[in-house]
């Protein structure tokens, strides 16, 4: 029988990872099968059992899932306990599941990796602090910037998430307009800010020359933030489709036990 696994989410439609793991699959020879599945909230636990008591193996799950899939699981990796969401689930040989983050690693694995970004000893920004900044955050700070600074419109969650953080490495919270005079080599916006066409407020200038600008977010046309750090002079402004690529790679890689190559979808969705 085909191994089975399956992407939940809502809305689900204009998912990218059914294509990204067959490609995977057919690349490793690996007989697999993935779908996208359409999965409100208030049905997650009842489609995730159904899922496993099928016979299936293994889920990601996107928006707005990942912190009802963080509860949900048996055990969690250090690094999803740290995100406080799951991205990845895979069923254990004793039918216990095990829940995984993997967009930390896979944004790391675009920058530094596809992009040669270093991330050592640099000034870096990360806006927002929601859910998907709490994913990368540990990662980043495993990556040894000089300067981690996290700014967000409600200061009060960016501290929260400073405290959390602080025994991983140095982080500082920000408001936005407190960031004012500094410069950073990197800034990654991880606010759902570009989802509506709109920008955090952020003042000009807080790019280094020959800076790099990191969208999490990625559609059709370049966003409000990749057109941001392109006007302040970027060497790089990219959005996310790097990160979503490498998070697949490393969740297939998790349920597999088998790395696949990324170039060739890499080059295909960009
Ligand atoms: P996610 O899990 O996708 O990160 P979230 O937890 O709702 O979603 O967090 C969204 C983030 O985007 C928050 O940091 C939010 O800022 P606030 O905490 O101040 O609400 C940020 N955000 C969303 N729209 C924004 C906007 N127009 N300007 C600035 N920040 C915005």
């Amino acid at each position: 029988m085909t191994d089975r696994y399956a992407v939940f989410g809502f809305p689900i439609g204009h998912s990218l990872s059914p294509i990204i793991h067959r490609q995977f699959a057919d690349q490793t020879g690996q007989q697999l099968s993935y779908e996208a599945q359409e999965v409100k909230p208030d049905v997650f636990n009842e489609a995730l059992a159904d899922f496993f008591k099928a016979g299936g193996k293994g889920v990601n799950c996107t928006v707005p899932l990942k912190e009802l899939a963080y509860e949900a699981v048996d055990q969690l990796t250090q690094r999803a306990k740290f995100s406080g969401a799951v991205n990845t689930i895979k069923r254990l040989d004793d039918g216990s599941l095990l829940g995984d983050n993997t967009d930390g690693i896979g944004l790391l694995t675009d920058l530094c990796t596809n992009l040669g970004v270093v991330i050592d000893d640099q000034r870096v920004l990360v806006l927002g602090a929601g859910g998907a900044s709490r994913g990368i955050l540990g990662p980043l700070l495993e990556a040894k910037p000089r300067q981690l600074y996290l700014a967000n419109r409600t200061v009060s969650k960016a501290k929260a998430m400073e405290v959390l953080f602080s025994s991983l490495g140095r982080i500082q919270s920000s408001s936005y307009e407190d960031l004012a005079g500094k410069q950073f080599d990197l800034i990654i916006n991880a606010t759902s800010a570009s989802l509506s066409g709109s920008l955090p407020e952020i003042a000009n200038g807080l790019l280094s020359p020959n800076g790099v600008c990191y969208d999490l977010a990625y559609s059709e046309q370049p966003t409000a933030f990749v057109c941001w750090g392109l006007q302040e002079g970027a060497r790089l402004s990219v959005d996310g489709r790097g990160m979503l690529v490498e998070q697949a790679a490393h969740a297939f890689h998790l349920w597999r036990g088998v790395m696949p190559e990324t170039s060739a979808v890499l080059k295909e969705l960009k």
